[in-house]
């Protein structure tokens, strides 16, 4: 929790309250809106219309570009200076931000600061791995490295807040926001939400490179309906309780200051008017005393939904649910003060808007220190050797060894992987060279030649290699010879992961399956390296490639990151978080799963497809070394009550693993539970802890666990929350499938 002290708190809030005591009705209501980047010039369009021809294909990423370099942007200054904005979104620069934040500063009555947001997702010129592939590294101390230096290279560029954590839980392939979050598991979720908010704000955001995080989406986005984004999400109180919420109010309690709340309905209500999650939940009983930020246009969506009669409507709804800003839909600014007149809206909650508002402008010391960005350096503020150095860390750490199997049917050879720097390498597919696809999504700031390529890194590091962009027959005939193993780059374009991405099908395309086939053909070892922003269909790989090397979108060392974990400079380490579907058919697919009253298997009359395996190809937890590691001694047993008259205590496991093979490796140790026998079936397996370790060969660790009650628990038909008496099964190992088992009585 960030731990504001009660004497800063106090005078925090008698300056909030007295500010907002001196401020007409208009300037409370600019204080609320929040306003885009629109462009001026010969375009006659605005920025968002430019950005959906971009999204749509209308425009190529290079027009959109040139037209966004070269356009005047409209700073609506006249609005500024009379108090009728309260923040910015992807308004970058720290010169453009100082020439703004003096107009609001200096030229406005109250002379109150703005508040600059964008979209620092995974780094802001330094990217790093997206969340997707990042969460893989089971290690949150990385997790706020990474989130520390973003902040320091958006400060520097005149921000001071960004969209992120995004905590979603995330279970189903198709929605192209997988990427963004830390996977399926809600326990990963709240860790990766946790180490974010404490990277971005540090336990003092009015430090000139803390910047204020943003918690979202808020709530249950990723249990959209079908994959599809945007579309309604339905779940039972108690599954929300368990399996969504803990995500956001873990990272809301470590002191996150702003919240975003989703897009989507939640049983019929779109969260963006939802006073039950934005007062009950968040406010009431989380003690939620940040603000809250539409998404993009939601407020004014809220007709769309079918919620708002027209966008007066929109905007009281909204207001009165406890939204506190308007992003970008200008029905705050055109609306509330009708409203507010009329009654419709109270004033009291026109001011708790404000109040919040106010109250993290100050937190963020911008009254003190608007001028912030001053005092970094543009030009050497980013990129960094230091920081390419953490994003290669990260990089290496979210590669997942998926499979590394012996070349043919030699069993006693070795594995295909860690490569000999001797051999003579074939780059095949045209992601290899392709820099500006190595971000993935979300890298709003990304300059595309930041990246380097694999193509890149051959050329740096002097590899032995011949490059071919398709591998054609043609290519193949004249250069097969001289390889001795071809490494096939393949995967999704970066556009086809993150915002409205969402696809009905997970397929590699033919074209790339077809250069795999030709590759296999030469009779010579074929190591798959995938780029994707999301899990997709591996059964064709998994069956006839000996190794393959999941790779995502790692950011601005992505080529350098492959190489180490190619040539073995890096042992791999990192770990799906979140499971590989058979096909987009059978999903939504993930490990905490009911087990059903007919388990899926054989026998007809089971829960499965029959025309496609119920397993994942790839299931989370799963994660290859190039050593070995063995696990043993894994007890159990029941805590004292760590909570006075605590009905069920926590549990408490240890487990020891050994490094049996030839070299030092990072192991992440899983630990699972379940309850096999409750008043609501509970799933059949639940992540209770992880922990990585670091272990020389031969060398052993014992890794210990504590299973709160909190985890043990659940919601009862009356939602009461529970913890049920009885046996509850204890699983840990290196992966789901290799568990040691344990019972224990509470
Ligand atoms: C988008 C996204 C949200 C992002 C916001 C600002 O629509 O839903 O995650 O932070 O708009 O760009």
């Amino acid at each position: 929790m960030l731990e504001v002290n009660p004497e800063k708190r106090t005078q925090i809030e008698e300056k909030v309250q007295d500010l907002l005591s001196r401020m007409t009705l208009e300037e409370k209501i600019g204080q609320t809106r929040q306003c885009g980047p629109s462009l001026v010039g010969a375009f006659g369009m605005s920025f968002e219309e430019a950005l959906n021809m971009m999204m749509d294909g209308k425009l190529s990423k290079a027009e959109f570009d040139k037209m966004i370099e070269s356009a005047e942007m409209d700073l609506k200054e006249d609005d500024i200076r009379a108090g009728r904005i309260g923040s910015f979104n992807g308004v970058t620069g720290a010169e453009r931000i100082h020439h703004i934040q003096q107009i609001a500063v200096e030229e406005s009555r109250l002379g109150i600061p703005l508040l600059i947001g964008c979209d620092v997702i995974h780094g802001h010129r330094t990217i790093t791995p997206i969340p997707l592939a990042e969460s893989g590294a089971f290690e949150p101390s990385l997790w706020e490295r990474t989130a520390r230096m973003s902040a320091k290279e958006a400060a520097a560029d005149g921000i001071k807040w960004t969209f992120a954590p995004m905590v979603d839980v995330s279970k189903d392939a198709r929605w192209g926001r997988i990427s963004e979050g830390a996977g399926e598991d809600v326990l990963m979720n709240s860790c990766y939400g946790e180490a974010k908010v404490r990277g971005y704000q540090t336990q003092d955001p009015s430090a000139p490179d803390a910047i204020a995080a943003c918690v979202k989406h808020f709530a249950a986005y990723g249990g959209a309906e079908g994959g599809r984004d945007y579309n309604r999400v339905e779940l039972s109180e108690q599954r929300l309780r368990e399996d969504y919420l803990p995500s956001y109010e873990v990272a809301v309690k470590a002191g996150a200051l702003t919240v975003m709340p989703a897009f989507n309905t939640i049983s019929g209500v779109p969260c963006s008017c939802n006073s039950y999650l934005l007062t009950a939940i968040l406010r009431g009983e989380w003690g939620f005393e940040g603000m809250t930020i539409s998404d993009a246009n939601a407020i004014a969506e809220l007709v769309a939904h079918g919620a708002a009669a027209d966008r007066k409507d929109a905007a009281r709804l909204a207001m009165n649910a406890g939204m506190d800003m308007d992003m970008t839909s200008e029905c705050y600014i055109e609306e509330m003060k009708e409203l507010i007149e009329s009654g419709a809206v109270s004033m009291a909650a026109l001011d708790r808007a404000v109040s919040d508002v106010l109250r993290v402008k100050f937190e963020l010391g911008l009254f003190e220190n608007p001028y912030y960005m001053d005092e970094q350096d543009p030009e050497t503020a980013f990129l960094k050797p230091e920081y390419r150095t953490i994003a290669r860390e990260a990089a290496d750490k979210s590669i997942v060894l998926l499979k590394n199997d012996p070349f043919g049917d030699r069993d006693a050879a070795a594995p295909v992987l860690p490569l000999s720097r001797d051999l003579h390498l074939c780059i095949c597919g045209k992601l290899a060279a392709q820099r500006d696809e190595m971000p993935g999504t979300w890298a709003v700031n990304a300059k595309g030649n930041d990246c380097v390529s694999i193509v890149d890194a051959c050329e740096s590091q002097k590899v032995n290699y011949t490059f071919l962009e398709t591998a054609s027959a043609d290519e193949l005939s004249a250069h097969a010879a001289e390889c001795d193993v071809f490494v096939a780059v393949i995967g999704e374009p970066r556009e086809w992961s993150g915002e409205a991405s969402s696809r009905s099908d997970l397929k590699i395309s033919a074209d790339q399956l077809d250069m795999v086939r030709r590759l296999l053909d030469t009779g010579k070892p074929v190591v798959a390296v995938l780029f994707n922003g999301r899990p997709i269909e591996l059964t064709f790989l998994k069956e006839n490639v000996p190794a393959i090397v999941e790779a995502w979108h790692l950011g601005v060392e992505a080529g350098n990151a492959v190489l180490d974990i190619l040539f073995g400079d890096v042992n791999p380490s990192a770990k799906l978080t979140a499971s590989f579907p058979y096909n987009a058919g059978t999903c939504p697919c993930y490990y905490d799963h009911p087990n059903t009253g007919r388990p899926g298997g054989r026998a007809k009359f089971t829960s499965k497809y029959f025309d496609a395996p119920l397993e994942p190809v790839y299931t989370f937890g799963h994660g290859l070394s190039y050593t070995t590691y063995e696990y043993s001694d894994l007890t159990a047993e029941v805590c004292p009550g760590n909570v006075p008259g605590d009905a069920a205590p926590g549990i408490d496991v240890q487990i020891t693993v050994k490094n049996t093979g030839s070299r030092a490796g990072d192991e992440v140790v899983l630990c699972f539970f379940r309850d096999p026998v409750a008043e609501r079936v509970r799933p059949v397996r639940k992540l209770a802890g992880f922990e990585k370790v670091s272990l020389e060969p031969g060398q052993s660790k014992t890794v210990r666990f504590h299973i709160t009650r909190r985890q043990l628990g659940y919601f009862n038909s009356r939602m009461n929350f529970v913890v049920d008496p009885g046996e509850i099964d204890i699983y840990a190992g290196g992966s789901l499938e290799s568990c040691l088992e344990a019972s224990v009585r509470i």
